[in-house]
């Protein structure tokens, strides 16, 4: 059955997998790269990304050595912003520590900042044939409708049961590319909705499909409750220079080391300019006389996995020439939350 399975998918894969320039080579750096964005967005959303880091840091240490500015500018409109810092970390750490070569084991792998179980064994597997089974959103959802297991995906124990179902059903070389095909199987076959059962390979040995449960497998729990965040951008403008104030969000939050105006934020939305608290503007401002304009009074909701954030944008206009502002044609070049970019673009700053 085992020898079968794995004979079935490999087919399957030769002739459906997808021409993608990671598939192209085995160079860690690479595999790394690739895994670390398509863990964060889907093939098709992953691509532009991937292009990108790989021209603009064509090895390791154009990467170690860029600046973590940089590397979020690139990164942005991915979220997940810790990704691309560990990212940056990473490069750092196998440039400073290991002369600038990926460690080839799975247990060495494991140590670099950003990389987990999921990454080790993609790495491992790929690029060294290691025995190591990869967990990924499509194996969990492949795997559960094959076998028929109901356990919530997202549940305490999930992660053991199916890391070891999927260690079992490795092959004993080629895992790189095992691994993948199941990954690329659970990607365009094994879809999450609609999935292609009349034309499926596995048809017949599929247990959802016998027991009519592949619409409601996998099975999730249902996930925490979302936070409302309210934010109030301070959009401070020069109307002598037309620079503009940025803040950068050094606290342990959502994007964190990104850009934004200064923000207010508050318990509940604020409508009118009189409700928001002037003693921050001043603050913020740092000069008493200035001008205050609401840009949108119907708040901009931004939707992130567990909070959705409230936004207005507050334009504040002075005549002081703010020393710290920057000047918008260097706006561009500042890692921004999407938010922040689209507003930008909306108003004019940005082209
Ligand atoms: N998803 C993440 N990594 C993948 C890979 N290497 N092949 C197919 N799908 C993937």
């Amino acid at each position: 059955m085992k020898l079968n399975f794995q004979k079935k998918l490999i087919d399957w894969y030769s002739v459906n997998k997808r021409e993608l320039p990671w598939r192209e080579t085995r160079e860690p750096y690479f595999i790394w790269l690739s895994e670390i964005i398509l863990q964060q967005t889907q093939v098709r959303q992953g691509l532009p990304y991937y292009l990108s880091f790989a021209e603009t840091f064509p090895t390791v240490w154009d990467l170690a050595r860029a600046s973590e500015d940089e590397v979020l500018k690139l990164w942005q409109g991915l979220g997940y912003y810790s990704r691309a810092r560990n990212l940056h970390k990473t490069a750092q750490l196998v440039c400073g520590k290991y002369h600038g070569e990926f460690p080839d084991s799975y247990t060495e792998l494991l140590k670099l900042p950003g990389v987990g179980d999921y990454t080790a064994s993609a790495i491992a597997s790929i690029c060294y044939d290691a025995p190591t089974a990869v967990v990924d959103g499509n194996v969990y959802r492949f795997y559960s409708r094959f076998f028929g297991i109901k356990t919530p995906i997202n549940s305490a124990g999930a992660k053991k049961e199916f890391k070891s179902l999927a260690q079992e059903m490795l092959p004993g070389s080629d895992t790189g590319n095992f691994n993948q095909a199941v990954m690329e199987f659970g990607a365009r076959q094994c879809r999450p909705k609609s999935p292609d059962c009349e034309v499926c390979v596995f048809e017949r040995d599929c247990k959802s499909r016998k027991l009519g449960m592949v619409n409601i497998l996998p099975v999730k729990t249902k996930r925490q409750k979302i936070r409302n965040r309210y934010f109030n951008y301070i959009v401070v403008r020069s109307v002598q220079n037309r620079k503009v104030l940025l803040s950068r969000r050094d606290k342990p939050d959502i994007w964190q080391n990104l850009y934004e105006f200064p923000l207010i934020e508050s318990d509940r939305p604020i409508e009118k300019c009189a409700d928001l608290p002037e003693v921050d503007i001043i603050k913020i401002t740092d000069v008493s006389n200035f001008n205050t304009t609401l840009y949108n009074p119907k708040d901009i909701v931004h939707k992130l996995s567990h909070q959705h954030i409230h936004a207005k944008f507050w334009i504040v206009e002075t005549d002081s020439i703010l020393d710290r502002g920057i000047e918008p044609y260097s706006l561009e070049s500042y890692p921004v939350p999407v938010l922040i970019q689209d507003f930008m673009e909306e108003y004019g700053l940005i082209e």
